[in-house]
C-alpha cells in the first residue's frame, strides 16, 4: 500500500488550477494503487515561518542536548520531515507566481533540508537521504514556459527537480496547467494538463 503527501501552495483556494490537478494526479494514483492513503499539507494555511538563525543554529545541536525551547523552535521541521519520510509519493502543488516557487513552498523546502537527516556527506560532497520516492509536481501558470519564448524563464519545475534530486528525490514527473492567462490557450489548458498525467 502507497502513502502520498500531497503539498498546496496555491494562495487560490478554490480558484486554483494547480490544487486541481494535484487531485487530478492523486486520483490517478489511486486508481493504479488501491487503498493508497493520503495526508494533505497546505502550507499556505499553516504560515509556515522563514528559517532564521536560532532555528538554524538548533539543526545543529545533537538532540539529546537540546533545550526544550529549542526543541520548540524546529518542532515544525521535524514534523514536516517525519511527514515527508512517510510518504511513498509526494505530490507538489506547484503555482507559479512571479516566475518561482510561493514562498510558502520555499519555506518548507527551508525546513525539510536538514544536514545529517536529509542529506549528508560523503567522500565525493553532498548525498540525498531522502530516497526511493517518486515525485509528480502539479505546475500551474499564466504563461507558457515549457516551450516558446519563455522558456528561458522556466524556473519552476528545473529548480524542484533539481533540488529536491540533491535531497535524493531523483524520480520526479512534472505535469504542467500552462498558458492559464494566454487567451488562445486558456480555455484547453487544463484538460490538456489532465490528459497528460501518467503515472508510472
Ligand atoms: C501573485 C501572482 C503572481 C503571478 N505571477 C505570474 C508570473 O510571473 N508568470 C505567469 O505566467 N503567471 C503568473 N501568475 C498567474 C498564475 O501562475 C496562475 O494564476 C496560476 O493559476 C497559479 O496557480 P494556482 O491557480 O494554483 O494558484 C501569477 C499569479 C499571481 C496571483
Amino acid at each position: 500500500m502507497k502513502h502520498i503527501l500531497h503539498l498546496i501552495s496555491s494562495i487560490q483556494g478554490k480558484e486554483s488550477y494547480s490544487i486541481k490537478l494535484g487531485h487530478a494526479i492523486i486520483e490517478k494514483i489511486q486508481e493504479k494503487y488501491p487503498g493508497t492513503t493520503l495526508e494533505e499539507l497546505n502550507l499556505v494555511d499553516i504560515q509556515i515561518p522563514h528559517l532564521n538563525p536560532a532555528v538554524l543554529r538548533t539543526f545543529f545541536i545533537p538532540k539529546e542536548q537540546l533545550s526544550e525551547e529549542e526543541k520548540e523552535s524546529i518542532r515544525f521541521s521535524d514534523q514536516a520531515v517525519k511527514q515527508l519520510l512517510a510518504a511513498d509519493i509526494i505530490v507538489i502543488g506547484a503555482p507559479l507566481y512571479n516566475f518561482t516557487i510561493h514562498s510558502s513552498l520555499k519555506a518548507w523546502i527551508d525546513h525539510i533540508t536538514r544536514a545529517g537527516i536529509t542529506f549528508g556527506y560523503g567522500e565525493n560532497g553532498p548525498v540525498g537521504k531522502v530516497t526511493g520516492k517518486k515525485v509528480y509536481v502539479a505546475m500551474s501558470s499564466g504563461g507558457i514556459f515549457s516551450e516558446g519564448h519563455n522558456k528561458d524563464n522556466d524556473f519552476v519545475v528545473p529548480y524542484l527537480k533539481a533540488f529536491l534530486g540533491f535531497l535524493g528525490m531523483t524520480d520526479l514527473t512534472a505535469f504542467r496547467a500552462e498558458g492559464l492567462k494566454v487567451p488562445e490557450v486558456k480555455e484547453h489548458a487544463m484538460e490538456k494538463a489532465i490528459n497528460s498525467i501518467y503515472i508510472d
